[in-house]
């Protein structure tokens, strides 16, 4: 009697475990035949597993449109071809859950992301981008700074994550913030990597992690500013203002910069949603801007000759008083195509996850997708799929020129770095203004050179991120056309 129970026990477990892993079999879906990896359990194990690299591996694995998988015990269907996800995305409005941006208000219930959309809109960039101009001389300050004090050498992707964290402060949270300087602003807690958080962002997919006295602290720095701007007639030409236009029910897509303002019963958003915006904007941004730059460094400092390029490209642009404008930077064609390369190559949201909210009939296939299961499209494997770019893993902008080839319209629908379908960056002008002004100003004012005995091990975790010790050393050199005299009038202050 005794053994029998713990038999019964076990073969409770297996039958339950098959059923689990049969359910795509049972649905007629093409998936994985075993799907309980050893592998991946030792390597959970000793905390090495990885989530990304898995899905990406899964792909690979897979031959059809769709492709059934497990991550551990949860059924999770891999939509394997862009233009299929593209579909998905865009025709199964209220199918899955998008619900962080949904908004009530009254009897109405929209999508706050769309509403906000005009914020990013060039029109709006372009006054803001004094400001960012501003925190890009806070960064070469501080270069400037180690330089005369010998010290050449540097960890090229903290410095870009202190950049991402003071323009974020700046352009979102309304702050004139330099964490390079001070090291004790709340704001500073950012420029810590995920990575050093532990494995358990490997399943969590986006984002920092989310500590409640950090978001109390925000909140109340959003409070302060939000009241400034309302009450003092405070106005800046910031993310911030055009948020709290929006509470005030302004048109943001107009001109105007200063607040029309509302009565309180009237507002559109409380102080408090406003800051989860804030907020949900910074933790969106910080490793997607610091990580492109970080990895197009990287990439190109192997390569001289795209360096000359994009060097010769920034000497092109016609500055005025040594300073850039926004518009300019929509001169800069050989580097937006090295933008490209870098997202297609290492893409910072490498997973679009998406959860079955009411069962759902997949555009041009004959299944379903049930309530409740998970979707997943894989960027990432997608854009390093050999079909869509030959010789993925080499860095190739050229890649992007227009050509007349015969495969350009597949892989401009493989190029999926800023989302696809209805899943798009809606931030896209705004996140290409930030990099490629660190990138002009780096690149026209240094020679990278990387530590060449460092080795270099990328992850994604989910964004990707050097994960060697010492992140990416490099020795920056001031370039010889820029004296430190001139270099000084160069990035005057603004
Ligand atoms: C190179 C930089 C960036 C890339 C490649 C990128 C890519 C993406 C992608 C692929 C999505 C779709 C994700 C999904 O639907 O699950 C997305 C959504 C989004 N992005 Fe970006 N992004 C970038 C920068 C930014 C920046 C700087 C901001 C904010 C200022 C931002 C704000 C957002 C927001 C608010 C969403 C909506 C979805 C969400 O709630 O996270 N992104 N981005």
């Amino acid at each position: 009697m005794w053994l029998l129970l713990p038999i019964l026990v076990y073969s409770l477990i297996y039958l339950y475990v098959r059923h689990i892993y049969s359910y795509w079999r049972r649905k007629g879906f093409p998936g994985e035949t075993t799907a309980f990896s050893w592998r991946y359990l030792k390597q959970f194990y000793r905390r090495e597993f990885r989530h990304v690299e898995a899905i990406c591996e899964a792909y690979h694995q897979g031959r059809d449109r769709l492709h059934g998988i497990y991550c551990f015990f949860r059924p999770v269907l891999l939509v394997r071809n862009p233009e299929l996800a593209g579909n998905i995305l865009q025709q199964s409005n209220g199918h899955f859950s998008e619900c962080k941006w949904d908004y009530v208000k009254g009897y109405r219930r929209f999508n706050l992301l769309e509403k906000l959309s005009p914020m990013f809109s060039s029109r709006r960039l372009s006054p803001m981008f004094n400001n960012a101009q501003h925190v890009a001389q806070h960064m070469m300050q501080h270069l400037l700074d180690r330089e005369q004090q010998g010290n050449v050498e540097l960890d090229l992707q903290r410095l870009l994550r202190i950049y991402a964290v003071n323009m974020m402060g700046n352009l979102v949270y309304g702050l004139d913030v330099n964490n390079f300087e001070q090291t004790d602003h709340i704001l500073n807690s950012y420029v810590q990597h995920p990575s050093q958080y532990g494995m358990l962002q490997s399943f969590t997919l986006r984002g920092t992690p989310q500590d409640s006295r950090l978001s109390s602290r925000l909140k109340d720095l959003i409070k302060q500013n939000v009241e400034l701007r309302e009450q003092s007639g405070i106005m800046r030409k910031d993310m911030l203002q055009l948020l709290v236009k929006f509470r005030n029910g302004n048109d943001l897509a107009s001109d105007k910069w200063q607040v029309d303002h509302a009565f309180e019963e009237d507002k559109l958003m409380s102080v408090k949603r406003l800051a989860k915006v804030a907020e949900d904007l910074l933790h969106s941004a910080l490793d997607s801007i610091a990580s492109t730059i970080t990895m197009t460094l990287y990439e190109i400092a192997q390569q001289p000759l795209i360096v000359e390029k994009l060097q010769t490209e920034i000497k092109e642009l016609n500055f005025v008083d040594g300073q850039l404008t926004f518009e300019q930077l929509e001169e800069l064609k050989y580097m937006e195509m090295c933008l490209k390369e870098t997202l297609r190559k290492y893409p910072p949201v490498p997973i679009i996850e998406r959860i079955c909210r009411k069962s759902y009939t997949l555009p041009g296939t004959k299944f379903s997708i049930g309530e409740g299961k998970t979707l997943m499209v894989p960027l990432l494997a997608i854009q390093r799929d050999g079909k869509y770019f030959g010789e993925p893993l080499k860095y190739k902008p050229l890649r992007f020129l227009h050509d007349k080839s015969q495969d350009i319209g597949q892989r401009r629908s493989a190029f999926v770095g800023f989302g696809i379908g209805g899943a798009q960056c809606a931030a896209q002008n705004f996140a290409k203004m930030v990099i490629k002004l660190a990138l002009v100003k780096l690149l026209q004012n240094y020679h990278l050179e990387l530590d060449a005995s460092a080795t270099v091990e990328v992850s994604h975790l989910p964004a990707p991120f050097i994960s060697s010790k010492g992140g990416l050393k490099v020795q920056l050199k001031a370039r010889a056309i820029l004296t430190q005299s001139n270099y000084l009038k160069s990035s005057k202050q603004i």
